[in-house]
Formats: C-alpha cells, structure tokens, sequence
C-alpha cells in the first residue's frame, strides 16, 4: 500500500479523497530529530511550513518519491538536495490565495483605526473613566479609501490583494521583481460586466516613496528585500504588512522606525527566526501579529488538502 506521512496534518477534505482511493494516510506527527530515520517508510511526505525538510531528512530517502508543500512557500525544503536523490518537489501554489489576501487587509484596516490596540486596552475597562480615556486615545485613526496601498510582489496572492484594495477604493502602486503589465479582473465583484484594471508594475523605489501602505507578497529572499534603507524611503505614517516571509524585511529597523513615529504600525504574520518572535517584536503596542496562520482559514485549508490530493492520485499508483 502507499503511504502518505502527513507530518504537519491535512484537512479532513483531501484526507478523505487520498483514503477513498486507496492510500495510507498517517498523521501522526513524527518530530523532527526523528524524520530522517523514519521518513523511508513513506511514498510521500506532504508537509507545511513547521517540518523542515532538510538534506539531512532525505539523506536516506528508502521508498520517498514526492514531497509535497501543503502551501506556497518552499523555503523549508531543500530542494535541490531532495532533486538530487531523486525525489519529486511540489507545492499548491492556488488554494491559499484569498486567505492570505483577505488577513492582509485585515491587518491594515485594523492598524488603521488602533482595532489592535483598543482589543488589548479594552481588557482593561471597568469604569466610564477608563472607557472614556480610551475611546480618546483611540480615535484619530485614518480611513483606507482614496489612499495609496505598495503591493511588492505581484504573483497569486499580490494580484488578489490588489483586487481587494480596489474593491475598496484604494488605489494600488506595484513592484514586482520582474516588470509586468497585469489586466486585473475584478472577479470578485459582483457586477457585470467583470470591471477590468490594468495595471503596470513600477520600481521598488517609486513604490516605497509613493505608496501610503505597503503590504508584501514575495517569496523569502536572500537578505532583506525592505533593509533600513529601503524603509527609511517610506512616507512618515507608513502601515506595513507582511504575510511573506519572515526575513524579507528586516525585523529590527522595522522596529526602530516604528519606536520612532516613523512607521505607524506593522501587521507581522511571518517571523525572522520564526517560531521564535523577537521579544522587541512581541510586544511593540504598534504591532498587529498573528503566529504564521495566513492560510490557516477553514476553507484554504480544505482547498490546500485537496490540492494535494489530487498531486498524489494522478503521480502515485495505488498498490495492493
Ligand atoms: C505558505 O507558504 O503557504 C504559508 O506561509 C502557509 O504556511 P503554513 O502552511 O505553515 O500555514
């Protein structure tokens, strides 16, 4: 039979789908010092972002032939070394988009009007004094419509960013590491006919000087895309939102900026050194923070499993 180690779990949806056609689907998280021992007895290792695939992992392949990245980003799996013994790498790039979007813009709408920092203050109310001294200090947040949001990165998840900002009313400015000129169908609207926007990208640069928001959508770079230079380009009151990966701006001038009324805020979903969170990180008032559950929606994540299920029936043969 062909066994399926599902090391980071998978949604009941595509768990079904792989047992109906005949697979082993096992579930039972195996920690990572053990993998490499353990990771031979399987087919096929689908994982999330938490198990490392590293050389070591498949160093001793046995009968591995496909790892699949229950997700978008790769950077947890060394490729090259899973290629090199000949094991098959995929990802399902299609099923998260419209969760990380949508937390995108939850980010910068709550950042906007303090929604982050009155939940936490609110814990504390218990007197009209205190209610009154909030609703104060809480009320000169800014509106979204007719401002300017940065896209960086205009792949899936930065094209339906874009058309949930426009959808808003807010204009969109676009960097993308190759140049394209995108025609943005505003299929979630429903109007007919599809409104359709063209959009060019730009430099980074113009995108950081003009942008009043930003929000990323790259995959992890080598070194820091947004660095201290980079942010320092921002206009003053900037919102920053990252939902890419933990390393592609850097975490402490992010900080510093943010100390210093530079930057407003920032909605961090992905982590330098991710599980760990900086403390500096952590506990910046001026931070909206989620633990890395971008995609982590219901519907994502059924989409996710089906996905790879789907990957799995049409490369593996169910053996008796
Ligand atoms: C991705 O690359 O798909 C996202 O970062 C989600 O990671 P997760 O599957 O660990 O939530």
């Amino acid at each position: 039979m062909i066994r399926i180690l599902a090391n980071d779990g998978i949604a009941a949806d595509g768990k079904e789908l792989l047992v109906n056609a005949g697979f082993e689907v096992v579930t039972d998280k195996i920690e990572q010092n053990d993998l490499p021992a353990h990771v031979g007895e399987f087919d096929v290792l689908v994982v999330r972002s938490a198990t490392k695939v590293t050389a070591d992992v498949v160093a001793n392949p046995g009968k591995l032939k496909l790892i699949i990245r229950a997700g978008v980003g790769i950077d947890n799996i060394d490729v090259p070394a899973a290629e090199a013994k000949g094991i098959e790498v995929r990802n399902t790039p299609n099923s998260s988009t419209i969760s990380v979007a949508e937390i995108a813009i939850a980010h910068l709408m709550g950042i906007a009007r303090y929604i982050h920092q009155s939940n936490r203050a609110m814990f504390e109310v218990s007197d009209k004094e205190t209610f009154k001294n909030l609703k104060k200090e809480y009320s000169n947040g800014v509106e979204l419509r007719g401002k300017t949001l940065g896209i960086v990165g205009f792949g899936r998840i930065g094209q339906e960013t874009a058309k949930l900002a426009l959808g808003l009313g807010i204009n969109v400015m676009v960097y993308n590491r190759t140049a394209k000129k995108v025609d943005l169908e505003l299929d979630h609207i429903p109007v007919n006919p599809t409104p359709i926007v063209s959009i060019e990208t730009m430099s980074l640069e113009a995108v950081l000087r003009g942008s009043d928001y930003l929000t990323l959508h790259t995959a992890a770079t080598e070194g820091y895309l947004l660095g201290r230079n980079e942010l320092e380009l921002t206009k003053k009151g900037c919102i920053i939102i990252n939902t890419a990966r933990g390393g592609v701006i850097d975490e402490k001038a992010l900080v510093e900026l943010t100390d210093a009324g530079h930057i407003m805020g920032a909605g961090i979903d992905v982590f330098e050194g991710e599980p760990v969170v900086q403390p500096l990180v952590a506990s910046n008032k001026n931070f909206s923070l989620t633990p890395h559950t971008a995609s982590s929606s219901i519907e994502a994540q059924a989409k996710v499993s089906q996905e790879v299920a789907e990957l799995i029936i049409s490369k593996m043969k169910v053996t008796a």
